[in-house]
């Protein structure tokens, strides 16, 4: 009796520790190399300009500021964890032996499309990324080339051609910047066959955005958005779309995939209710209160002098409330949301729902 027991006990934990792992993906990217901005940079930017992030951001997951502009974790982190991989480390953060055998992230916050300008938040714009990952690609293979000793710390030579590229970028040039000829022709030429591209979200449902462009009432839409910014967004995925097309049909050997992150936003902004969260477009972490908490001149978690008295930029009391951390970027719950929705593959195009039939634990 007891021994049977034992063994349907044995079996339970066996299929719960087999199941994820049996319906986790067959999706087998080895690696993953990503580009981008804020969205997804996982410490690139403070790195390489050695500033620091305060405090709140990293509370929620991290439990410090970890480099990314967020409570928690970011898109990115989510589909890593998704495709059983580990969390990305940034390119530029080099302290303490890094880890690149799964990949490497070269996003960082402020990039840009086009090339940085002395004005420009990161001079880290999507050339240079590129740029830095042939580089990237290059020291490995000299590495490889003289010792295998480093191999627990660089990818393997083949998945340079099996990895995931991913692409989050546009968010800072909307002026109708575009993806250059760097992304087609030489990744390609370097092998990389697997391709996501993400599109851009409603910048017009950001704080920053209304609070600088939707002074003027006429200028928002029905969910309080700047029109005009999103206008400029759906424009720019239109040019977005049609490049991943362009590529796939100039590429028929490769996968370029396109997802709408664009649709995913919109929808959780207008119909946040019913995705468990209570603020919509209010930032969670700022200054100023309703109805957008949200200061240009204080970052989240900054104090500083304004007008005679010391202001805090203060973090709400539940960040898994709000779909906005701090006037810019999402919170950790709504990345989760997102990230669960592009798993989902319906929001990709070509879709991939038959190849990723688990969903993310989402928080109700
Ligand atoms: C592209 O996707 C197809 C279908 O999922 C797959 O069979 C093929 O191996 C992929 N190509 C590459 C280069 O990974
Ligand atoms: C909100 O939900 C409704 C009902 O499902 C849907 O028709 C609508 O498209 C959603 N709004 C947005 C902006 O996605
Ligand atoms: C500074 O304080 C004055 C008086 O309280 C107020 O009228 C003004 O709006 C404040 N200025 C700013 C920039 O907050």
């Amino acid at each position: 009796m007891a021994s049977n027991a034992c063994t349907f006990q044995n079996l339970t934990l066996l299929l719960i520790i087999c199941f994820p792992l049996a319906n986790s993906i067959d999706f087998n990217y080895p690696a993953v190399f990503n580009f981008g901005d804020s969205n997804s940079d996982t410490g690139d930017l403070v790195a390489g300009l050695g500033e620091t992030l305060d405090p709140p951001n990293g509370q929620t997951y991290f439990k410090k500021p970890s480099g990314r502009f967020c409570d928690g974790r970011l898109i990115v982190d989510f589909l890593m964890d998704a495709m059983d991989l580990p969390f990305l480390n940034a390119y530029l953060d080099s302290i303490g032996a890094p880890i690149f055998r799964r990949g490497c992230n070269f996003a960082a916050a402020g990039s840009t499309i086009l090339p940085a300008t002395a004005s420009s938040v990161s001079p880290f714009s999507f050339g240079i990324q590129v740029a830095q990952f042939f580089r990237f690609k290059a020291k490995v293979q000299e590495i490889q080339a003289k010792t295998r000793k480093f191999d627990k710390y660089i990818p393997a030579q083949d998945y340079f051609q099996k990895a995931l590229y991913m692409f989050d970028i546009g968010q800072n040039d909307l002026a109708g910047a575009f993806y250059s000829k760097t992304l087609d022709q030489k990744l390609y030429d370097q092998g990389a066959r697997n391709f996501w591209i993400h599109n851009t979200g409603p910048l017009g449902c950001l704080p920053q955005n209304i609070a600088k462009f939707g002074t003027d009432q006429s200028k928002l839409d029905e969910l309080g958005c700047v029109s005009s910014h999103n206008q400029a967004s759906r424009l720019l995925n239109l040019q977005l779309r049609a490049l991943s097309k362009k590529l796939q049909g100039q590429y028929p050997d490769a996968n370029v995939t396109y997802i709408d992150i664009f649709t995913i936003k919109s929808n959780l902004i207008a119909n946040y209710s019913r995705y468990g969260f209570e603020q919509p477009i209010m930032a969670c972490c700022g200054n100023g209160g309703p109805p957008l908490n949200y200061d240009s001149r204080i970052a989240c978690g900054q104090t500083k002098v304004l007008n005679g008295s010391s202001v805090t930029a203060k973090c709400c009391d539940d960040s898994t409330e709000y779909v906005n951390w701090d006037g810019i970027h999402y919170t950790e719950a709504a990345n989760q949301y997102v990230a669960s929705q592009i798993l989902t593959g319906k929001y990709s195009d070509p879709p991939f729902a038959d190849k990723m039939p688990f969903l993310l634990k989402l928080k109700f």
